[in-house]
This record gives C-alpha cells, structure tokens and sequence, in this order.
C-alpha cells in the first residue's frame, strides 16, 4: 500500500481504463451530512422510516419526513465541491471513464461528470409507482407543500415516490449491469468517500479486485478494503483529488 501522490498520478495515467466509485463523503464538502460518520443521516433518522414498506403502509408520513431530511441534501446553497469538480476535469482530460456513484444529491451530474452511473438513483426526481412516470422533486415539494399528502400521478393517480433505492428494494439492474461492466474493465478503481459497507453496492470494488484491477481509495478513515488497495490515502477528498490532478498536470 502506497501513499504517494506522484506513484497514484502516474497509475491514473498509465491505466487504460479508470473507474471512480463515489459515496457520500464526497458531498460532505458541500454541507450534505454522510450516514456513518458522528452526525450523521443514520444518527438522525431510522432507516426504517425510509423503507420500502414504510412508504407502502404509510406514505403520507414517508414524503413528510423525506422532506425533511432533504432540507440537508437539496438546500438552495448547497453546490458541487471540488471533489465533484476534479472528476469532471479527469473525464474531459480523457484519464477518467466512468463515474460509479451511490449518492443520489445530484451533484455529479450539476458539476458536469457524463458518463455518470447513480446505482442508488436520483432525489431530484419523483417516480409513478403505476405508470413509471418521472417528474422533479420541486414539483412533487410544491403540492405537498399545498396540502396534497400523499402525492399522486397526474396521469394515472398512482402514487409518487422519490426515484431512488429505498431500504427494501432492488438495485436498478441496468444500471447495475453497467456498474458491473465498468468494475470488471477497470484498471484503476478509485474508491472515493465511502465506507464501502453497503451491498451490493460494495460488490463493485470487490469485483474490481478480484477482476485485477488496483484499488485506490480516498477516504478519511480505513475501510474493509485498505489491505488489498494499492494505494490509500487516509485523508479529505477535496485535498487530495485536486492534490492528484494538479500532479498528473505535471508528469
Ligand atoms: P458512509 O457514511 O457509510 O461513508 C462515508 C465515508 O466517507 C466515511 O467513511 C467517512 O469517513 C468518509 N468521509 C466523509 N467526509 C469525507 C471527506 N471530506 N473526505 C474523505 N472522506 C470523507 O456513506 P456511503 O459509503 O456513501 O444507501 O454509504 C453508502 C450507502 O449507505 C448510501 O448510499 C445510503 C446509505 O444507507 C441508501 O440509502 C440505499
Ligand atoms: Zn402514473
């Protein structure tokens, strides 16, 4: 295990094919609290409020406090931090392929990452449980907020739920497939801000690895993976991607 910005840059420009698998402690940067860490979502809310069935049984009180937890993903100031920013400048300088996220904040896709994976799904948009129709979260918050509990389709009265992976359900599998691919063709996997904990999410450095693909893992603390990475660096993603990028502009 290495943690030598110079020897990481050089294996992120010599790799064929990089991957990056994002979580929530990239966003952390940005105000978004993570889940694990003191503090965080999973100290303030039950998961339990947040599963499938809960939403089900109940979903009047599911969108209600959904909405309140998004007060701390989807507030007006929250932005993109550089981690966001320095994938975007690795995909459009060409040493980075695909970005693998577990996050459902958005702020991928709003710092201009394309090729951009949301295994979890996206906040920002509503579903139709009857007819898969998609609308935006706004939307959705403005006739809630005018008193329509539980919000339902437009189209066909079904009911409206984030487009995201609640606790209960599966992973969308298209989009797991591709996830899948892009670990296993990986020559470089970087694993940014996650404790890697969460499966099946976590399969995807663990398919990385054992397809041969080097792990590198930026993250405040060690996570399972630490042992078989080839490089760890124990620290802020904001520091050390930027730190990461500024080197390969100089090999
Ligand atoms: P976690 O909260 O489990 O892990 C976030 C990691 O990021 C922790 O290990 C922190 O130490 C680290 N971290 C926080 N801020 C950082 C920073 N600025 N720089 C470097 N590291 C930092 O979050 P995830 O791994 O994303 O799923 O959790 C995965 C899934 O668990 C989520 O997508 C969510 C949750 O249950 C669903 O809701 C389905
Ligand atoms: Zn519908």
């Amino acid at each position: 295990m290495s943690d030598d910005i110079q020897q990481a840059a050089a294996a992120i420009e010599t790799a064929d094919t990089v991957v990056a698998f994002t979580g929530a402690g990239v966003s952390t940067a940005s105000g978004i609290p993570d889940f694990r860490s003191e503090g965080g979502l999973w100290e303030q809310y039950d998961p339990a409020e947040f599963h499938y069935q809960r939403f089900k049984r109940d979903p009047g009180g599911f969108w209600e406090k959904r909405l309140e937890m998004y007060e701390q993903v989807f507030a007006d100031d929250i932005e993109p931090n550089e981690a966001h920013e320095t994938l975007v400048t690795l995909e459009q300088r060409g040493v980075l392929d695909t970005v693998i996220t577990q996050n459902i904040d958005d702020l991928h896709g709003a710092a201009g990452t394309e090729s951009l994976l949301e295994i979890h799904g996206n906040g920002r948009r509503v579903v139709c449980e009857e007819c898969g129709k998609r609308s935006t979260l706004e939307d959705v918050t403005d006739r809630i907020e005018a008193g329509e509990l539980p919000p339902r389709c437009q189209t066909c009265g079904g009911p409206l739920k984030p487009d995201v992976v609640l606790f209960g359900e599966e992973l969308p599998e298209t989009t797991m497939q591709q996830a899948r691919t892009a670990a296993r063709e990986a020559d470089l996997f970087l694993a940014i801000g996650s404790s890697l904990t969460v499966e099946p999410a976590a399969s995807l450095p663990r398919i990385a690895h054992r397809t041969g693909s080097s792990l590198l893992i930026v993250n405040l603390e060690a996570t399972s993976f630490s042992d078989v990475a080839a490089f760890e660096f124990r620290s802020d993603v904001t520091e050390t991607l930027p730190e990461l990028a500024a080197t390969l502009e100089q090999l």
